[in-house]
This record gives C-alpha cells, structure tokens and sequence, in this order.
C-alpha cells in the first residue's frame, strides 16, 4: 500500500521511516510528489499539510496526522470529502502530556519561580507550602488527553474537574461538566486551568479575558491545545492585575513565536515551542499499518475523525 509522505517535522522524518519500514513494512513510504500526479497513492501522512498537498492523489482514501491534533486537516482545502482523516491515539503520549501538565501544576502549587528568584539571589528562606488537596485544577476537554490527565493529577492528590461538549462518565476522583452552564460552574472553582480542547469553530477564541475572570483570583493557565483558543491580548492584562499569577504557554496564534512577541519576557509566562508531548514514532508506524490493513480489507480505519465536528 502506496504512503505519501506529505510534511512531516523534519527532525522526526528519519526516525518515522525506520519505525514504518519495523513496524508496518507493507506500507510503502514515497516522499511527496511536488508535481504531476501519483494515482498509486491511497494513504499519505502529514503535519500542517499545505492547502494544495492532497491534489496530487487522485485515489486517495485516507489521511493520517503524526500528531493527535486534526485541525489544520479539517481546514485543508484540497482533502477531498470522503477521505478518511486519521488520528494518532498513542496512550505513551498522553502520558507525556500528563507529565507536561503535573510539571506546571506542581510549580504553581510549590511556587516553583520564587525558589527560582531566591536562588540567583542566595537567599535562604523556606516558602509556605500548599497541599495539592487546595489547588483545584479544571481541565477544558475530555478526551485522550485530558482524561490521563485528570487520573495522574488525581494520583498526585489535586481536587480534578474537567469539561467536555458531551455528558460524561468518569472515575469518582473527577468531577465532570458540560456545555455552557457547566463551563462557568467549572471555571468557579478553578485555580489552575489546563487548556486540552481540539481547535474547531466552537472553540476557537473560548479562552479569554472572561473566563479568566471566572477563576479563582491568582489562578494559573497550562495552554496546551491550540494558539488559536486563546485571545492572547487578554492574557497580559490578566496577570498585571494579579486575577491570573502566571501562564504556562505551549501553543501561540502565531507558531514560532516571534522574537518580539512580549510573552517571550513576562517574568510570569512559561514559553515552550509546541513541544508538550510528541506521538512516538511507533504509534505513527502502527497507526499507518491499521490504516492500511483496513484499507486492504474494504474497512473503516480506526480513530477517524468526523470532519464535520472537527475533531
Ligand atoms: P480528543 O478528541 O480525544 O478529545 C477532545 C475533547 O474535547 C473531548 O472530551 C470533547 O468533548 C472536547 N470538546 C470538543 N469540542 C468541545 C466543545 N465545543 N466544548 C466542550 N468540549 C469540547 O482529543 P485529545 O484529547 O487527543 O487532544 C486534544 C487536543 O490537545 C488536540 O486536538 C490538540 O489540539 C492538543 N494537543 C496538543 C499537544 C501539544 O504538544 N501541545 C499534543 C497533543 C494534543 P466530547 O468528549 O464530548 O466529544
Ligand atoms: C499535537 C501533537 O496535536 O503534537 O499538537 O500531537
């Protein structure tokens, strides 16, 4: 089964090809095919595919991002309709991202910066210290991500909420809401906010100078879903007033940041480049080998994304 390798991050092509040709050796990776047409190309795996990427395949029949991430696929105009768009579930990177999560939680939780500050100053001074019981976390988005989120920071002892579109079952330790009114009653009793929605119509701009004045009053904001959820010219007024103490950023409207972009300096704003947590290579090999196997067979490949909802 013939597989267009469309775009992928170059540091993580050579590891890919080598997972691929281990895991999933009945898939036949060619490089993008930058003119004319390949009618042998029935899957392709991307990241941020170009607008045009996909008009190369004319019997295309399904795409598969590296990443768990779909929105830059559902919004990719030569993806026909009727191809399938296929998402990594990899449990491996979600545990990655809960880890990501706890790290910020628990700074916050610890004061983390402060010891930071004491340090370039030697000073000696022990700072008051907050059980995880009194720092409750909610959680935007309950799905692959934010469910092995919630159950770890659950193990670590923090009060977990989390909102979804849909009514939820979850284990006692988290207490789940949905749609608007659920958002509020959430936000509430928020003090630390972990963004893990997918990027779609509905909620793109959902993070603003609102709902940061619904939390807690010195509350803290881990944005790891998409730039795009975030109004960020709500962000620095916020913490200037003290209604949020700092940020942990991930993801930005605008990828990479720009050396002049003044989250960059706040003494309050964490930056990473959109590097919480990768799908392994492995995850990627088997999910291209699923995809074809299904194919093969005249099957619906697991983990498609309705592109209607956008996630
Ligand atoms: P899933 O599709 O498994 O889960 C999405 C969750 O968001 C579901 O609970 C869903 O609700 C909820 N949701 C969707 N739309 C709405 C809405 N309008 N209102 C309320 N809740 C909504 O996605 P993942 O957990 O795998 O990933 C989430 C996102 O995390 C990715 O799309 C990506 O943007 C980001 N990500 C970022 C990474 C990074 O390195 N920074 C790495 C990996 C992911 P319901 O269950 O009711 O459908
Ligand atoms: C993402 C990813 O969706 O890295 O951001 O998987």
């Amino acid at each position: 089964m013939r597989c267009a390798l469309v775009s992928t991050r170059t540091d993580l092509r050579k590891l890919l090809g080598s997972e691929i040709a281990r895991i999933a050796p009945s898939v036949e990776v060619v490089d993008h095919c930058a003119t004319g047409l390949d009618a042998d190309v029935r899957m392709a795996l991307a990241w941020h595919p170009p607008a045009d990427a996909f008009e190369r395949y004319p019997e295309l029949q399904a795409v598969c991002s590296t990443g768990a991430g779909v929105d830059s696929f559902v919004a990719c105009p030569s993806l026909k309709p009727g191809i399938d768009v296929v998402r990594v579930v990899d449990p491996e990177q979600a545990r990655m991202m809960a880890g990501f999560v706890a790290w910020h939680v628990i700074s916050h939780q610890r004061g983390f910066a402060a010891y930071q500050a004491q340090q370039r100053a030697q000073v000696w001074r022990t700072i008051p210290q907050r059980s995880a019981q009194s720092v409750p976390v909610g959680i935007l988005g309950f799905g692959a991500m934010g469910q092995c989120v919630a159950q770890h920071l659950g193990a670590l002892g923090f009060p977990v909420m989390a909102w979804s579109r849909t009514a939820k079952q979850a284990p006692p330790s988290v207490r789940t809401f949905h749609g608007s009114d659920g958002l509020v009653t959430m936000l509430v009793e928020t003090e630390v906010l972990v963004n893990l929605l997918p990027l779609t119509a509905e909620t793109v701009g959902i993070i603003d100078g609102r709902v940061f004045a619904c939390m807690r009053r010195g509350g803290y904001l881990i944005h790891v879903g998409r730039g795009e959820h975030m109004v960020e010219d709500d962000l620095l007024p916020a913490l200037d007033s003290g209604q949020l103490a700092g940020a942990a950023l991930d993801v930005f409207n605008m990828e990479p940041l720009p050396p002049s972009h003044p989250f960059w300096r706040h003494p309050n704003i964490v930056v990473t480049p959109h590097d919480a947590c990768d799908a392994s290579p492995g995850a990627v090999a088997s999910t291209l080998l699923a995809i074809a196997n299904a194919l093969q067979s005249g099957k619906r490949p697991p983990h498609v994304v309705d592109r209607e909802r956008g996630y």
